[in-house]
């Protein structure tokens, strides 16, 4: 047996019969004949393992020659076959030239997506570096570890889906906090997108499953001040140069003190209308500086660092920004309200 004669002969061969096949069936059973499963090139190839080593790489390397001399031969055949067919039909009339093309409708991000790369970009704009954390945390992460100790009140605005073994389906991106403090020591600039899901009841303003962005910084002088600073920039970039901001004092386990951000209303400016419910204002965000609590859980020590935090539902901010009236209208999947943004 000699394979050098062989892969030359079976190249011969199949150049011959491709320059003279005239149709694309006959030009696929050409390629399967050589180059299919148990085509005359794929037998040879297998046999080379019973060739004896001295003799093996150069014929390897031919038959590898060989097949990829037939196959690069049997594409530019198809694509002349192709064209001919396509110039005959069109000479025979069988194809309308005239008619309208196809009208693909291309699918884009859906608003909550882009409203959140925007927030993200503003943030690492500022320094801060996006990471994630899983949906299904252990409870200890979503509750304990944030202050949230079992029978405390607050566990019941966050009612779970629980799973098996001390698991549950994270309430909100804050358990990401823990995971990111435990990881690294600080300093911590960090901002976390991700889906939560809560046992929650839909209405216009709520969802079981919805997106927060979550924001982490820690250090050795973190300040209030600088809370205040990042989300007034952050609010700005987002809602416009003249959107004024104001704290108002809240409670959350995981900060202390804690308060809510308000934007100055996007409809009224201030004044007072039926979005801002006369008030002037909107709420955007919870936020606080990170409670020494925390801090211990994590094994940083609370006398030396000092960090804030925030977190915002990107649905919400979503719906502020365009004004949109009811939550539920962003998940329909009506390309009717979708095509608006
Ligand atoms: N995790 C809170 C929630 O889902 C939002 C929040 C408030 C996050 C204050 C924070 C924060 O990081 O400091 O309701």
């Amino acid at each position: 047996m000699d394979l050098h004669d062989d892969a030359a002969g079976a190249k011969e061969h199949a150049c011959a019969e491709i320059a003279s096949c005239e149709s694309l069936e006959d030009l696929d059973s050409i390629r399967i004949r050589y180059l299919g499963r148990k085509g005359a090139l794929t037998l040879l190839l297998r046999k080379l393992g019973q060739v004896d080593p001295e003799a093996r790489k150069s014929a390897g390397k031919l038959l590898n020659e060989a097949r990829d001399a037939i196959a690069s031969l049997l594409e530019s055949r198809k694509q002349e076959l192709r064209e001919r067919k396509y110039a005959s039909d069109l000479s025979a009339g069988s194809i309308d030239v005239t008619l309208p093309g196809r009208i693909f409708s291309i699918g884009k991000l859906n608003p909550v997506l882009r409203v959140m790369d925007e927030i993200l970009q503003i943030f690492v704009g500022m320094g801060f570096t996006p990471v994630e954390g899983p949906e299904i945390e252990t409870e200890y992460n979503n509750f304990d570890a944030l202050n949230f100790p079992p029978g405390h009140p607050s566990r019941d605005e966050h009612d779970s889906f629980y799973v098996d073994g001390g698991f549950c389906l994270r309430t909100h991106t804050s358990p990401a906090q823990i995971r990111v403090m435990k990881s690294q020591p600080p300093p911590v600039r960090v901002v976390v997108p991700g889906l939560c899901h809560r046992r929650d009841t839909p209405d216009a303003s709520h969802l079981m499953s919805f997106y927060q962005i979550e924001g982490l910084y820690v250090d050795y002088d973190v300040s209030l001040a600088h809370l205040k600073g990042t989300l007034a920039a952050f609010a700005r970039e987002v809602f416009g140069e003249e959107t004024r901001v104001r704290f108002r004092p809240h409670y959350f386990p995981f900060t202390e003190p804690s308060a809510e951000l308000d934007i100055s209303c996007l409809v009224c400016g201030g004044k007072g209308c039926r979005l801002c419910k006369r008030t002037g204002w909107l709420e955007v965000l919870g936020a606080g500086m990170v409670h020494p609590n925390v801090f211990r859980q994590v094994g940083y020590d609370e006398r030396k660092v000092t960090g804030f935090a925030f977190g915002m539902g990107v649905e919400r901010l979503t719906m502020l920004k365009h004004g949109i009236g009811d939550i539920r209208l962003l998940y329909e999947n009506d390309s009717r309200f979708l095509k608006q943004f």
